[in-house]
């Protein structure tokens, strides 16, 4: 059967925008009810810098508390070589990179251009391969940016380039903003794939404005079979302005399942998880299938 590898992001890109902090433990459970609901790859935290990203403070409280089932990664965000040490010394397994293909957004999310973030990255990804840990390189912004509109094609290939030549294993291309629709979506990855292998491109919809599943099925026609994804719904980026949650893994595992594509999702365990989530952010899941009447 026709297999999808998800990541799920719940912990980091949704956790990561939410108001309210959001205790450790309740991290914790969350990124174990997760993997036993099946998911295979976790992203469980962000080493960034807590003046930026105060949700993600308690990075290493997290992945050390964490009762890591075998077979699951549980990659981590890093934006500098700080971040790749405090990763390493909390025991992280699997680390991701991130920059954008504009320099507005990145200036804002991580305060220098596209250039000096890719100077950044290098030595990152350097020591993190040389201390044997697999690489994801996040592209952001791939179909506009909140701050500059458009983005070029050129910027997207060039910046996805220099990162899978730069070491990452997998390049995950992120509508950071949800503003992509399905014909845009695929020619972005058309243009990515003739540079970038098909099996090291991964998709990261956020759901903004309602487009991501036809996105998404518009890349799965492409050939992509990673899909990033965030249980009940949850997301945004804090200094992508208007970003609103990622597309909803419970949505698209029903999705996927449809189309007879396996996941090695448990979909009752996941709606679950999404519902109970929620309830302790004390709202409704923003997935489709967590309002659905039991
Ligand atoms: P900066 O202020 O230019 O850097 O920030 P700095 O080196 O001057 O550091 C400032 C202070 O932060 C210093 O502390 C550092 O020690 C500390 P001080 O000397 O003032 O006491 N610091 C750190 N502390 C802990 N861990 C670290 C670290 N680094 C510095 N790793 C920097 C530059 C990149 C650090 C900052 O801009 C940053 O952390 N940005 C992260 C923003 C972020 O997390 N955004 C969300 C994730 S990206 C996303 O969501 C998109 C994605 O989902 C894909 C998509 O949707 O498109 C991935
Ligand atoms: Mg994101």
């Amino acid at each position: 059967m026709d297999r999808v590898r998800l990541v799920e992001v719940g912990a980091r890109d949704g956790l990561q925008n939410e108001a309210a902090r959001v205790p450790a433990p309740v991290k914790i459970e969350l990124i174990e009810r997760l993997a036993n609901a099946g998911l295979p790859v976790i992203e469980a935290t962000s080493f960034v810098s807590p003046k930026w990203v105060p949700q993600m403070a308690d990075a290493t409280e997290v992945l050390a508390g964490l009762k890591r089932k075998p077979g699951v990664a549980y990659p981590v965000l890093v934006p500098n070589l700080q971040g790749l040490e405090r990763a390493h010394r909390a025991g992280a397994d699997h680390v991701a990179v991130f920059t954008a293909a504009s320099d507005a957004f990145n200036r804002k999310n991580i305060n220098c251009d596209i250039a000096a973030s890719l100077q950044r990255i290098r030595p990152v990804i350097e020591q993190a391969l040389a201390a044997g840990l697999p690489l994801r390189g996040y592209v952001s912004c791939v179909l506009g940016c909140p701050y500059q509109g458009e983005v070029s094609l050129t910027d997207v290939v060039r910046v996805s380039v220099a990162l899978a030549e730069m070491g990452c294993e997998e390049i995950s291309l992120g509508d950071t903003i949800g503003v992509g629709t399905p014909s845009k979506a695929r020619a972005m990855l058309r243009a990515v794939a003739e540079a970038v292998p098909m099996q090291r491109i991964a998709v990261h919809f956020h759901d903004t404005r309602g487009q991501a599943l036809a996105n998404i099925y518009a890349c799965l026609e492409e050939g992509v079979r990673s899909v990033d994804a965030s249980v009940a719904g949850l997301g945004g980026c804090p200094y992508a302005r208007g970003a609103t949650g990622n597309v909803a893994t419970e949505d698209l595992v029903y999705m996927l399942q449809g189309m007879g594509m396996e996941t090695g999702v448990d979909l009752d365990a996941l709606v679950e998880t999404g519902r109970w989530m929620s309830s302790k952010l004390g709202r409704e899941p923003a997935s489709k299938l967590g309002k659905v009447k039991r």
